[in-house]
């Protein structure tokens, strides 16, 4: 079998539930999330780790789907942004955002609130530039930039003041 057609053997948990498939030794991770289970929350832009909008959560850390094989997926936990908000973890950012018209076309919506969240659980002192630095690797088509960072602003700070 030729490198292009070997398949592989995955389970993976996603979003709390577990998937069973054999697939392309070579499918993407955003491929698998999007294509083969249908969840359109993780989006792909660019397909070389520039522009971040297809990060979710592996083993709870932010990573680039784009840039993983499903098969590095095996065994481990994938968490979407239709995990995120059905669970109610990021409700309070998601509210920030919609308040502070942080989202324009949302294309890139799904994977800022992903790496936000990261940012906001890291128990660090949160400054705006902190935000800025941290959601860096994000790419914002609209601009929104400002919006953004003033939503992931005002939810460190409700965090700080123990809100
Ligand atoms: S699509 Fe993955 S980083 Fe751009
Ligand atoms: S809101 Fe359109 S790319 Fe960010």
């Amino acid at each position: 079998m030729s490198e292009l057609t070997q398949t592989v053997d995955v389970c993976i948990t996603l979003n709390g539930h577990s998937i069973k498939a054999t697939i392309p030794a070579r499918e993407n991770l955003a491929d698998f999330i999007r294509h083969r289970i249908g969840l359109m929350g993780t989006n792909v832009g660019c397909e070389q780790g520039i522009c971040g909008a297809c990060t979710i959560r592996l083993n709870g850390d932010s990573v680039r789907s784009c840039l993983t094989l499903a098969a590095q997926a095996n065994g481990h936990t994938v968490e979407t942004i239709e995990g995120l908000t059905d669970s109610g973890e990021i409700s309070q950012l998601q509210e920030a955002f919609h308040r502070n018209n942080a989202a324009q076309c949302g294309y890139c919506t799904p994977a800022m609130l992903i790496t936000a969240t990261e940012l906001l659980n890291s128990k660090t002192e949160i400054s705006r530039d902190k935000i800025r630095e941290y959601l860096s690797g994000n790419l914002c088509r609209c601009t929104g930039y400002h919006a953004i960072i003033d939503a992931v602003e005002e939810v460190a700070e409700a965090q700080n003041n123990g809100r």
